[in-house]
């Protein structure tokens, strides 16, 4: 093992600071990546080859609910390279550490679309393509051209396309049989200098509108999108929250006939043959919503969202997650599925 090895790895850190819950919880041990070079020198030490490990990105979408006994590598590749560029388009790499609002930043006041839609959601670049994030009608998928990863075990790199990353709602290989076996070092994106906007979903168009923007662009957009979102999401440097805490579930037109029989208001929104419903819905007509349990809670402007008041344990959380889905599970007979990773 070679010294510039071992000196990657520090013991007992807190993961307080990295995760934006706000969960106090240790880790046995930590490394920081800069670039993917170091991974090859961990991989040489025993303390990589002999315990489990687990890959951080922002720890924007993770409830940790104990102390970890492992390694725990946070990424923090950096870098936003134009790798080519015409009239039409320009192609994107980006490193794994790259903050996801600093990228869209980046890219929306040089004109360039395709992540307006995605303003301000949490996380780093490397983590958006394993959940394809998604939000006001778009999806990581419909600009995304490729990855770089590094296989944890053999050190061997692949570069994914899209379709070998079968992206789904939240859902990519990197969440199935890949799951927690590569380490994404870098991220291929391309966007358009003659954007096509999507103002269909929710009420963005209505953002504009009340705004007096007849034609906007794509500064426009990004700005209503931070406006809604500031609206009714809790700020994690405030209340410490992973967005939403469950997928919204899809289910068949079938099952959707006979709830909607039982329960006219319920919302919905066409999934290809299936329908997708909002979770929040369901959880507020539960009656869960600015619910308290210590300092575990359900956001008061959003069902979907569950906080962290100030000192609950991951465990906290969980418990009352586990309330939500039984409560919805009885009331509905539809079964909630989280969305954040639960560590
Ligand atoms: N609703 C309620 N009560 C609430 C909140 C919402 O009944 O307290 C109902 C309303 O009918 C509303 C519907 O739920 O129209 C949907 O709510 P919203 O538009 O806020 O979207 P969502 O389905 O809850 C999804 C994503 C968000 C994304 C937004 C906007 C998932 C799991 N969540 O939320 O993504 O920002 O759409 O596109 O797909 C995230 O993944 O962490 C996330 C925040």
């Amino acid at each position: 093992m070679s010294p510039s090895s071992t000196s990657l790895i520090r013991k007992g850190i807190s993961l307080k600071p990295f995760n934006s819950f706000g969960i106090e919880a240790k880790t046995a041990f930590w490394a920081e990546l800069t670039e993917e070079s170091d991974l090859f020198r961990l991989q040489e030490t025993d303390t990589f080859q002999k315990l489990q490990r687990q890959i951080l990105g922002g720890g924007s979408n993770i409830l940790i609910t104990r102390d970890y006994p492992g390694l725990m590598l946070k990424i923090r590749i950096p870098g936003i390279t134009v790798i080519s560029e015409d009239d039409r388009e320009v192609v994107l790499s980006i490193g794994a550490g790259v903050e996801w609002d600093e990228l869209v930043r980046f890219t929306t006041q040089r004109g360039w679309g395709g992540l307006e839609n995605l303003s301000m959601i949490p996380g780093e670049t490397g983590a958006a393509p394993i959940q394809n994030i998604g939000a006001y009608g778009v999806e990581l998928e419909s600009v995304f051209i490729s990855l770089d990863a590094v296989q944890l075990e053999t050190g061997e790199k692949t570069t994914f396309d899209r379709e070998m990353c079968r992206f789904g709602y939240r859902d990519s290989i990197f969440k199935r049989s890949h799951k927690g076996k590569y380490l994404i070092t870098n991220v291929t994106l391309r966007l358009s200098k003659q954007p096509r906007l999507r103002l269909d979903y929710g009420n963005l168009k209505a953002v504009l509108d009340s705004e007096g923007v007849r034609n906007p662009d794509i500064s426009d957009v990004s700005r209503a999108v931070r406006k809604i979102r500031s609206s009714k999401l809790p700020d994690p440097a405030v209340t410490g929250n992973a967005g939403s805490f469950f997928k919204n579930p899809v289910i068949t037109s079938d099952q959707f006939r006979k709830l909607s029989e039982l329960h006219s208001a319920i919302p919905s929104y066409p999934a290809g043959d299936m329908v997708k419903i909002p979770a929040a819905w369901l959880i507020d007509q539960c009656g869960f919503k600015g619910k308290r349990v210590g300092d575990a809670g359900v956001h008061e402007h959003h069902a979907l969202i569950l906080v962290n008041h100030g000192n609950a344990s991951g465990a906290d959380i969980l418990a009352l997650a586990d309330d939500i889905r039984s409560e919805v599970a009885g009331r509905f007979g539809v079964a909630l599925e989280p969305e954040v990773n639960i560590l």
